[in-house]
């Protein structure tokens, strides 16, 4: 038997030795390390995304000593690839081998797919620090998995609009194949049909391939007012930098959700000036939170931080309310979900709530890339929530 991580067998043995084993049964133990599994990226397209959200959760904890509501941590690290194929072993091997009190993760909206399947079975806490795929909070939400990050449909539904007052009225879109893609396209086509714009044509690259050398030239084909799109990471440098190379920037304006010209403008150079884009978060926020939280991050980690370094935080934010609600205890099941849906997190990108069906409700930032920087132009929306639709947690 286990008293606090104190070995109590042998407790009922003889009165003899009763009072001595209890007495050390008694005795104040150290909690238990929280085990936090960070399934993530660390290779291919999102790497970059994988560790910076990484970094930003850390930050989150150092704040406290590193610690969650007193207990210490215990990280476990797994690369999950960005590759579906591998996700329901990878997401196994934490729950029953490494047996994580939580999982964080992931990036990939595929991988994340199959992690909602293994924390139906185990219950195990899962707070997603990005991946915005929509069955996970709509037809098959949980009680058990929490997201700290936006859905695919929260900046494209947004980004309709801007376009349209801005003349795009006949708009092609493009992205990889894969949930991600087509839960931005769901969003697009909501938000840019009812503001007035027709999509001429919808185009798809298959995950991860970064040869766009096809659909940009059916782009040059169908001469459309804009282009709207969702890449990231390595392959959205990659996009932006053909698309310049195509000789299209400054025929045809090129707009995306905004994780297109996140962390990479650098990067991407010229190819990523006057893209406009909607996302719930820009460098530039003039807030004292959004200052301090560079300022100690760019210090920690000798880099940026960007988006995703804000929904690592967030994640760690979230991750500390929740425990601390319960005195460290994840025992208290009811106690601990009830604390995380009514968390107000104060984070970089402007304070949010959690919303009933755990997705964030927040605000989506109208930006334009002006020098190399994500300038805020407006807001696209104003507290604004996923519809959760399906999801009988709500
Ligand atoms: C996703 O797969 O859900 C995803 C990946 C990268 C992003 C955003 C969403 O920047």
């Amino acid at each position: 038997m286990l008293v606090r991580g104190v070995s109590v067998v042998g407790a009922a043995s003889g009165v003899m030795g009763a009072g001595s084993v209890l007495a050390q049964a008694v005795a104040p133990a150290a909690p238990s390390k929280v085990k936090v599994g960070l399934m993530l990226p660390y290779s291919g397209t999102y790497a970059k995304l994988g560790e910076t959200i990484e970094n930003g959760m850390r930050m989150a904890l150092a704040e406290k000593g590193g610690k969650l509501a007193g207990r210490e941590v215990e990280w476990v690290k797994l690369n999950d690839e960005s590759d579906p194929a591998k996700a329901d072993a990878n997401a196994r091997r934490l729950v029953q081998q490494d047996k994580v009190d939580v999982i964080v993760g992931t990036v990939h909206s595929g991988v994340q797919m199959a992690i909602q399947k293994v924390v139906a079975e185990s219950k195990t806490l899962c707070l997603i620090p990005n991946a915005g795929v929509h069955a996970v909070t709509r037809n098959a939400c949980l009680p058990n998995v929490f997201r700290t990050s936006f859905t695919m449909a929260q900046p494209t539904v947004a980004l309709g609009q801007a376009m349209v007052e801005r003349k795009a009225r006949r708009a092609v879109w493009v992205t990889w194949d894969y949930p991600a893609g087509a839960d931005s396209l769901e969003g697009f086509r909501e938000g840019y049909t009812k503001a007035g714009g027709t999509i001429v044509k919808e185009l798809k690259v298959p995950f991860p391939s970064t040869n766009f050398k096809a659909v940009l030239q059916e782009i040059e084909q169908l001469k459309p007012d804009a282009v709207a799109c969702f890449f990231a990471g390595e392959g959205g440098i990659k996009f932006m930098k053909d698309y310049e190379a195509a000789g299209l920037r400054h025929r045809i304006p090129l707009y995306g959700s905004g994780f297109l010209t996140e962390g990479v403008l650098s990067a991407a150079g010229t190819s990523s000036e006057g893209i406009v884009t909607t996302l719930h978060y820009s460098n530039v926020l003039t807030t004292l939170r959004n200052g301090e939280f560079r300022y100690t991050y760019s210090r920690s980690f000798k880099s940026e931080p960007d988006v995703y370094a804000v929904q690592g935080y967030d994640t760690g934010l979230l991750l500390r309310q929740g425990l601390e609600a319960v005195q460290g205890d994840m025992g208290k099941r009811d106690q601990l979900y009830g604390a995380l849906e009514s968390a107000v997190i104060d984070s970089p990108r402007g304070k949010w709530r959690m919303g009933k069906a755990h997705n964030p409700v927040q605000d989506i930032y109208l930006r334009a890339v002006s020098n190399g920087e994500n300038r805020v132009i407006g807001v696209a929306a104003k507290a604004l929530e996923d519809s959760g639709s399906g999801c009988r947690l709500a």
